[in-house]
């Protein structure tokens, strides 16, 4: 039988809610990964790092008993944050980052940024206390096709964004695009990329093509079958500037499956498995622990993990859904079929 170990991976972009959703995925990524960036987007939400600790606690609470998971915190940036909730995240020690959602872009983002250049100072800030910007790289522009809205990001926001602020330190949210993947590649700046394995494993076609499959629809949008490539290519390169990121989005069973359905893939239940089963398939199973428990924690200037993960090359159905307590309950990844890798000592 096949077996890998790898130092244990972290996640660096998932989405934990809060409450009854919170506690029914906790256990999920608590048993794969060491760490995980925790996105923002709650409602309403996690603007201050007062909010964050607070969100921390609650998070820590949650955990299955004798876990050693950290959650690393963000803040959500909005046109009223200031450059003085900069430094008070910095001085707390556990914000890691702060979130840029263009308003409207995805899932709970309306209290995202209009306009960047209201919120130059921040980014000052951030700068210059090295605090990383996590983008969520689409435009939002109406005009816009939702296919073109990363590409046309990169040239009217992030571009220029790293123009003015040279030293800032970026990175580009699970990326979906050739375009993205070059623009991270060969950019001079010090920036990175999270690659979610939904991108890794889907196009367009697994969530459009013979019926709509909503439990494949998420944000950015899965692109054309020639960007999928391009984002193997990337996770698959040995370049520290591509690293996991599952953006695992828990949603409800009935607001995934309805007439305005909501963005959002959840991965958390196997989230390494199918990483290792994408790199298995592209020849690169020796380029995972790297790109899963190296790279990401480089780039945040954290110490690696020292305890390890066994995946043991074993077939196992995932159920069709997962109970979220008195939320109701969500369709994963992969529902009612097999993944060809399992974790060994969870
Ligand atoms: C995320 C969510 O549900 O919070 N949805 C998604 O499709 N990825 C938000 C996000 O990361 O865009
Ligand atoms: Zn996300």
């Amino acid at each position: 039988m096949q077996k890998i170990t790898l130092p244990r991976p972290d996640d660096w972009h998932l989405h934990l809610r809060d409450g009854a959703i919170m506690a029914a995925v906790l256990p999920h990524t608590a048993q794969r990964f060491g760490r995980a960036i925790v996105m923002p987007n709650l409602r309403p939400p996690v603007t201050t790092t007062r909010q964050a600790t607070a969100y921390r606690e609650r998070i820590l609470a949650a955990r299955p008993k004798g876990s050693r998971f950290r959650p690393l915190m963000t803040l959500y940036l909005t046109e009223n944050t200031t450059p003085r909730e900069i430094t008070l995240a910095k001085q707390s020690g556990h914000v890691q980052a702060v979130k840029l959602y263009p308003a409207g872009a995805t899932t709970h983002s309306e209290a995202g940024v209009r306009d960047i250049t209201k919120v130059h100072a921040v980014l000052e800030a951030m700068a210059e206390q090295e605090i990383p910007l996590l983008v969520h790289g689409e435009v939002t522009d109406p005009q816009i096709d939702i296919f073109d809205r990363e590409k046309v990001f990169i040239d009217q926001i992030l571009s220029p964004l790293l123009e003015r602020l040279p030293r800032l330190r970026v990175v580009f949210e699970h990326i979906t695009t050739r375009e993205a993947a070059d623009f991270v590649r060969e950019s001079s700046n010090d920036i990175a990329a999270t690659i979610t394995v939904h991108h890794l494993l889907l196009n367009r076609n697994a969530m459009l093509a013979g019926g709509i499959q909503p439990h494949h629809y998420c944000l950015p949008v899965p692109k054309r079958e020639t960007h999928r490539h391009a984002l193997i290519a990337a996770a698959t390169s040995g370049s520290p500037r591509f690293f996991l990121g599952t953006d695992s989005a828990p949603h409800t069973r009935h607001t995934k499956e309805s007439g305005c359905g909501c963005a959002g893939i959840y991965t958390a239940h196997a989230a390494i498995e199918l990483y290792a089963e994408l790199f298995e398939q592209a020849g690169a199973l020796d380029r995972l622990a790297e790109f899963a428990s190296g790279f990401g924690a480089d780039f945040y200037r954290l110490p690696r993990n020292t305890d390890t993960i066994t995946l043991i090359k074993e077939s196992w159905n995932v159920p069709q859904h997962y109970p979220l307590g008195i939320a109701g309950a969500l369709v994963p990844l992969r529902a009612g079929k097999p993944v060809s890798w399992r974790i060994a000592n969870a």
